[in-house]
């Protein structure tokens, strides 16, 4: 379980209750969480997209406190002296007790001001701190777990700072416990420790699990947002899937150089990403119904390919040979093709020059022969295209390799089912596969996350942005939400996997079904499905979500459960 997670304690609607207790204009708002300038998965999505929209709105008087870390400070943070007598009060308290605490502003849109708190450098509290855990909470915190121990030590450093911070609680004490029900600060930080003990927590999907959250229950809850960025021409986007694909397609004509016997034009890109987590973010069941599509593409003679990627950081040594050796193979074949292209421009040029028309059999010489039979000798190989390609620190115990030696999809020729196991972030700048991560889910067809835990889920929202079709589960955030507020959510793109109710063979197969009815469609079906799927972005969008005080902050429009979804035009 991540102890990445945090309730997004801005974007209140229904903070209106609140007013008779606070007066707003003097409130400072403090959202807390791991990924405050430190990336490892949704929750940094959450806060680097809502800053701006919290920012417009509460101005100065917000700040997020999450962890220092060297390189997240290095890289996207500006340090600065706290700007108000209480905070540089509290720091200078804190630092002067043994704590490190740094200020600053973190460098993204919204620029918003940042406490971080050195969990490292306090270390020397852990025992102490997790035996008042113990006696106050009853939860036990293991002395071998690395991420149960930091959030114990963010968790009680975070107590303290807002204890020292406001303006009704001043300690006293030269050691500090961390103080507590001592200042009128929102539940929001006190239950913020309990994700990974509380049982229910596990299977409950976001919403009910912050109401089991002791010892208070969150005043509000809110789901997550995005920055929708609107195309003023609906066919913007499809054209954006069709340029992003297209950049996937060279990379998978690097991968598979030698084995390129599947039509480009008739292969459709899925894929799985995010931490990982191999049971809770569902990669076992996927895996399964992955085979079992292999399986049903094949028996029923299928010229579809499905190429699926599965982009989840793992430990690794960098890119394997193979396949950097892909790319390299495949950048020489492009640099063959365009020499020989340029010569036989040349020599077509200068035949036109002179009035007539060129001699066919004399436009390539032997010296272009040979070079081209150099290059295509040169992508022969003994091995399958590799399914991994990084090299794995744990190789033979890694759950994802481990499952695809059992089911033995291997990117054999037969297979219509081929896998790519990235164990890593995608990032522009690799020598491999140069796409962001919004380029590349553009490009693709179906973003699968079968997820058994999921409190909301990023992943499958940032599809629906882009107008990518994608499979969530009812247990996580997301899928309750579109199940929730959209009255046939399959109709856009929006597939709910039943997690909750089912048995795991039973998920399988309803897994299964999904994925090869999406591999019945055709283009044309696609692509109207990518219209619908994009209509459901403002539902998403901070801009409504992250209001204050404004509810309803969905969105009227087509997705009621009331509305009848399917315009007429929608079903050509
Ligand atoms: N992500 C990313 N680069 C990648 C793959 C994923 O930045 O190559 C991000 C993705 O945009 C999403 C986050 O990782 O915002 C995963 O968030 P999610 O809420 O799905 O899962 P969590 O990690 O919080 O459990
Ligand atoms: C977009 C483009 C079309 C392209 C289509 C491919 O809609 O605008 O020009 O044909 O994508 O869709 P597909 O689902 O086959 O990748």
């Amino acid at each position: 379980m991540p102890l990445s997670r945090s309730l997004s304690m801005s974007s209140l609607p229904g903070l209106e209750d609140w007013e008779d207790e606070f007066d707003l204009e003097n409130t400072v708002l403090f959202e807390v969480a791991w990924e405050v300038a430190n990336k490892v998965g949704g929750i940094y999505t959450v806060l680097q997209t809502k800053a701006k929209v919290t920012g417009d709105e509460w101005g100065d008087n917000y700040y997020l406190v999450g962890p220092y870390t060297e390189q997240g400070v290095r890289t996207q943070v500006e340090l600065l002296e706290p700007p108000t007598p209480a905070l540089k009060r509290t720091l200078d308290s804190m630092n002067s007790k043994g704590c490190k605490v740094y200020f600053g502003r973190w460098l993204i849109e919204g620029g918003p001001l940042v406490v971080l708190l050195d969990v490292g450098a306090s270390a020397w509290a852990l025992e102490r701190w997790k035996g008042e855990l113990w006696d106050t909470c009853n939860i036990g915190v293991p002395w071998y777990d690395r991420e149960a121990n930091d959030a114990v030590l963010f968790g009680f450093l975070t107590t303290w700072f807002l204890g020292e911070v406001g303006p009704a609680a001043v300690p006293s004490h030269a050691f500090p416990s961390p103080p507590r029900n001592e200042m009128p600060i929102g539940p929001w930080a006190r239950g913020w420790l309990v994700e990974r003990p509380s049982p229910r927590a596990f299977w409950e999907s976001w919403r009910n699990e912050a109401r089991d959250l002791p010892p208070h229950m969150p005043d509000i809850v809110t789901p997550n947002g995005l920055n929708v960025k609107k195309f003023s021409a609906m066919h913007e986007f499809q054209n954006l899937h069709a340029q992003s694909k297209a950049r996937i397609q060279e990379f998978v004509r690097g991968h598979f150089y030698g084995h390129l016997d599947f039509n480009l034009d008739k292969t459709l890109y899925f894929f799985i990403a995010g931490r990982y987590e191999f049971s809770n973010k569902g990669a076992d069941v996927f895996l399964e119904a992955l085979a079992r599509l292999n399986y049903l593409l094949r028996v029923n003679g299928s010229e579809l390919t499905v190429v699926t990627f599965f982009i989840m950081p793992a430990r690794t040594n960098n890119f394997n040979v193979e396949t950097l050796k892909g790319q390299a193979v495949r950048k020489q074949l492009w640099d063959t093709a365009n020499t020989v292209k340029e010569k036989f421009g040349r020599k077509l040029y200068e035949s036109l020059l002179v009035g007539s028309l060129p001699d066919m059999n004399k436009m390539l010489d032997k010296e272009d022969f040979t070079i081209m039979k150099r290059a295509i000798f040169a992508t022969q190989r003994q091995s399958f295209p590799p399914v991994c390609t990084h090299n794995m620190l744990d190789d033979s115990s890694d759950p994802i390799l481990t499952s695809i030696r059992r089911i033995g999809l291997f990117n054999s020729s037969a297979d219509r089912v081929k896998v790519i196991f990235h164990p890593e972030f995608l990032s522009s700048t690799s020598p491999l596969l140069p796409v962001d991560y919004e380029e590349f889910v553009r490009g693709c067809h179906l973003g699968v996350f079968p997820s058994y835990y999921e409190p909301w889920g990023y992943t499958p929202g940032e599809c629906t942005v882009m107008g990518i079709p994608s499979i969530s589960t009812n247990l996580s955030g997301f899928g309750c939400f579109m199940e929730e507020h959209i009255a046939d959510p399959s109709a856009y793109g929006i597939y709910i996997l039943d997690r909750r109710f089912r048995s795991l063979d039973d998920s399988c197969s309803q897994l299964t079904s999904f994925l090869y009815s999406f591999c019945q469609q055709s283009r044309r079906q696609r692509i109207i499905q990518r219209n619908r799927t994009e209509r459901l972005s403002d539902l998403l969008d901070w801009k409504y979500l992250g209001r204050v005080g404004r509810p309803p902050c969905i969105p009227s429009g087509p997705f009621k459960k009331s509305f009848i979804p399917l315009l007429q035009a929608d079903l050509l």
